[in-house]
């Protein structure tokens, strides 16, 4: 590295000196030498001299023109990855031709080549791999696209906006204009060319707007982009019903790509897929791939208002998008189908991992105030923790206030690039509320602990909650003041009944806590109640409340709110394993608890969705959140145990259950046989522990008998999880049915990557080099790489293999894919949890990547950052 990558502050904010009104691109497609020449309309903002500095990364520049006279070397320079022009008028016109190289961008940032296709990520900061431009978020240009290409390799060539033009050239090119009449900041620029099939529909918008829907798939796909299309338009009704919001082109188009760093991309008009996230149908995708691609099909879908028609003002701000659009991608899903199976998922994804980026070197605010590299802040908690933030607005201002503030946040804000203060503002206006401590949550970073005791006093029929929050120390953040939390909390009786509580405090089941230390006090209470505290998982926080097994039984019956009831198992699992591994002792459960599992195994049919997850214990992951210094081995160890243990206690209902609720007849992606699949496999799981030879007939009858992905796939990861003699056999017979899906074959490399076997390790080396593996493709490498960092055993194995290993990619990706690469040594990151000897283990690694000569800017930050 030649200049150590630089940090950026939010605090150092400047509007732009000079703004770009129109772009006018013309590319000519070509696997090394593209070019690209763009003709900007620029124009000077506000009195200064300043010279125009325009960013530009991995460039080769061809020409420069300003108001059409070559600009001679004298007239400009390029420093530090900026064009920079001096004396430049009041406004004028620029023109930049640059040559690009998209068959070796291996990043797959800017213009680079999926398979035979090319196509483009600009977010956040790819433009300038295409050319010279103001590249952020604030210059809001009319962008205007000509493509020029082979006609025979790439029969379509796509951009944002409406095609106005096209037209045949003698030597076998083509070309295609677009327009795109909605000003736009350049991370919204895509162009895509390729051959594809194509699957069309349309959909007339509540305005009588006809919008053409183009869906691009990989040749022979067009039977599995079907769902993906169904989503898009109950997406855009769901739009128009819930947030009055309706779409403003008349195309939108999406092409599925299988070279993509991330999930997908909102590009105006043209969203660009990972296409694990398009292509689904019941022989190759599991029911939780379905509902992957229904939501992630919504959430770019639904960028088209949060997102682009109101942009972000800086990078800073990218929660204003993305938690927000997350929130309504969220909400989609639970309007769709199975709202308590997707708030459960949502809230394991913020325990497990955003908790632990909180905890983590890398912990930031959900609106950051430093960052080195942006692509870092593509984050859990800029995303989810963004979403659960904005989910408490809406708890606290119900959805018809939250509605209000979303009407009048769009009403100001519509075609500005604005932040989330300016969010917050709207819901304050609209509400004619002050929302000033509720701000905390975008400015402190760490998880709060909320620790709640309660006292009751049955003469006076008093009873009170004593609630204290503390939210820990995060880089740069020592003292942390009290945040503004709603906590929802419902109340039962000893034997279950639902207690109407009454205080002046309590509002729709709401509590509002403010300061560091408050209590809450009810009158007239007959009993001492059991309280279901946070119900809902109403706000990002741990809670610290000493739940009494007899209690969390009452609530596992009894709550009416699935979280709870599902978050009472998880506390009965959690307590048990601490206390066997506090003890050196067995796991055990009392028979109370078990009687309590089976109870809710006999009566499965009125939500068996629900007694599917709160069967599934903690992963070795959530267990270690627990603890300051993870015990890997006995985390290791309980988990194993709980398993074995639940597995032989309640063999005769599992087995009971497994044959009545499993779906009859051929595969359906409906609601009620989803929900039964998941108990069945979830019986499954803990049945393959039993190594007896009437569980191995049901594995292997599964296995081979299924008719769709989420059982074949279900009956390989019990037999693989449970360490089971058909295992090998199954891995064998699936790969060789499947070895020509790539992304079913991202299920077999990922199924091997997470077993809790001693050689994962020797087996995940050796899959590098199968056929189904590539170090090129972003997917194979999560599938495979990723998948393995959270198989916590494995990775953190005593002698070190594992990390050496790591590190080893880590190295290598580091100059093909920073971006991957970045996203892989998270788990390196937090040796300051581990024991003495890991620490130093982990550290050694760090080091090394610290003295690479060429570290990429991504890596360089979460290095440094750790090793502080
Ligand atoms: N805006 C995209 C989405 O959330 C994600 C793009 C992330 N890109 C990146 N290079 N980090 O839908
Ligand atoms: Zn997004």
């Amino acid at each position: 590295m030649t200049t150590m990558p630089q940090a950026k502050y939010r605090k150092d904010y400047q509007t732009p000196d000079y703004t770009i009104d129109e772009v006018d691109l013309d590319i000519r497609l070509q696997d090394h030498q593209t070019l690209v020449s763009s003709r900007l309309t620029v124009r000077r903002q506000g009195e200064h001299n300043e010279p125009l500095r325009l960013d530009g990364e991995a460039l080769k520049l061809i020409n420069i023109e300003l108001d059409g006279e070559v600009l001679s070397e004298h007239r400009f320079q390029v420093v530090n990855n900026q064009l920079q022009i001096d004396d430049v008028p009041e406004a004028f016109e620029l023109l930049i031709i640059t040559q690009l190289d998209p068959a070796n961008n291996s990043a797959l940032e800017g213009l680079y080549k999926s398979g035979g296709a090319f196509c483009t990520q600009c977010e956040a900061e790819g433009f300038r791999r295409i050319t010279y431009y103001l590249d952020r978020p604030d210059v809001l240009a009319v962008f205007t696209t000509r493509l020029q290409a082979d006609k025979d390799k790439y029969p379509y060539l796509l951009a944002n906006g409406n095609k106005t033009d096209s037209g045949e050239l003698e030597n076998g090119q083509h070309w295609v204009s677009w327009h795109d009449p909605h000003p736009k900041p350049c991370y919204l620029f895509a162009v895509v060319a390729g051959d594809f099939d194509l699957l069309e529909d349309s959909y007339r918008t509540k305005h009588g707007r006809d919008v053409a829907l183009q869906l691009f798939v990989d040749k022979g796909n067009l039977g599995r982009a079907e769902f993906a299309m169904r989503s898009l338009k109950a997406a855009m009704k769901w739009d128009e019903v819930r947030f009055n919001l309706v779409y403003d082109l008349d195309i939108y188009m999406i092409v599925a790509v299988d070279f993509f760093n991330m999930g997908a991309m909102e590009n105006k008009g043209l969203n660009v897929f990972n296409a694990k996230y398009v292509l689904a149908d019941a022989k190759t995708a599991t029911d939780q791939d379905f509902l992957n691609v229904e939501s992630v099909i919504g959430h770019e879908y639904f960028h088209n208002w949060t997102g682009n028609r109101i942009t972000c003002r800086d990078w800073f701000q990218l929660s204003l998008k993305e938690g927000l659009t997350v929130f309504r991608d969220q909400e989609f899903s639970g309007d769709m189908s199975m709202r308590p199976v997707h708030r459960i998922q949502d809230v394991r994804i913020m325990r497990t991992h955003q908790f632990h980026e909180d905890s983590s070197p890398m912990a930031h605010p959900i609106r950051p105030d430093k960052v080195i590299e942006m692509n870092n802040f593509y984050t859990v908690t800029v995303y989810n923790k963004g979403a659960e933030v904005i989910r408490m607005l809406h708890s606290l201002l119900d959805e018809q206030g939250f509605q209000k503030g979303m009407q009048l946040y769009v009403e100001r804000h519509d075609g500005q690039a604005v932040t989330c203060e300016d969010f917050v503002c709207a819901m304050e206006d609209a509400n004619s509320t002050e929302l000033r401590q509720f701000r905390r949550w975008y400015e402190q970073a760490g998880t709060p602990v909320l620790s709640i005791t309660e006292s009751y006093d049955a003469s006076a029929e008093r009873y009170t909650l004593h609630c204290r929050q503390h939210t820990a120390a995060t880089p740069g953040q020592k003292k942390k003041q009290a945040f503004h939390i709603p906590l929802r909390v419902h109340f039962y009786s000893d034997s279950g009944e639902l207690l109407k509580l009454t205080s002046d405090e309590l509002k729709n089941d709401i509590l509002q806590l403010t300061e560091e230390q408050q209590d809450f006090v009810f009158e007239k209470v007959k009993e001492k109640p059991v309280p279901g505290l946070l119900a809902g998982f109403s706000a990002p926080v741990k809670l610290d409340y000493e739940y009494q097994e007899k209690q969390l039984l009452t609530l596992l019956a009894y709550s009416q709110d699935p979280f709870i009831c599902w978050d009472a198992a998880q506390q009965v699992y959690l307590q048990a394993m601490k206390k066997a591994i506090a003890a050196g002792s067995p796991v055990q459960l009392s028979q109370a608890s078990l009687d309590a599992l089976k109870h809710k195994l006999e009566n499965q049919q009125s939500d068996p969705a629900l007694v599917s997850l709160l069967l599934q214990i903690p992963s070795e992951e959530s267990l270690s959140g627990e603890y300051d210094v993870i015990p890997v081995a006995d985390i290791h160890r309980v988990c194993g145990e709980l398993k074995q243990l639940l597995a032989s206690e309640l063999e005769k209902e599992l087995k009971e259950t497994y044959s009545s609720c499993h779906p009859q007849g051929a595969y359906q992606f409906a609601p009620t046989d989803i929900a039964q699949r998941m108990l069945a496999n979830t019986c499954l799981a803990f049945l393959a522990n039993l190594k007896n030879p009437e569980i191995t007939a049901l594995l292997e009858r599964q296995f081979s008998k299924a008719d769709n992905m989420t059982d074949e796939l279900a009956a390989m990861q019990a037999a693989v999880h449970a360490n089971h003699t058909s295992a090998d056999n199954m891995l064998r017979e699936f790969a060789a049915k499947w070895q020509s899906n790539s992304l079913v074959m991202d299920k077999w490399l990922a199924t091997q990557a997470s077993a809790a076997r001693s050689s994962t390790l020797d087996s995940v080396k050796q899959l590098t080099s199968h056929g189904a593996f590539s170090w090129q493709n972003p997917n194979r490498i999560y599938s495979l790489v990723a998948t393995f960092t959270h198989n916590l055993a494995q990775l953190h194995r005593e002698d070190g293999e594992g990390y050496r290993w790591l590190r080893e990619v880590i190295v290598r990706l580091n100059s093909s894919n920073p971006q991957v690469a970045s996203r892989l040594v998270t788990a390196l990151l937090q040796w300051r949890r581990f024991d003495e000897k890991r620490q130093t283990l982990l550290k050694q690694e760090l080091k090394t990547l610290q003295e690479l000569p060429d570290l990429a800017s991504d890596l360089y930050e979460k290095v440094e950052q750790s090793l502080q």
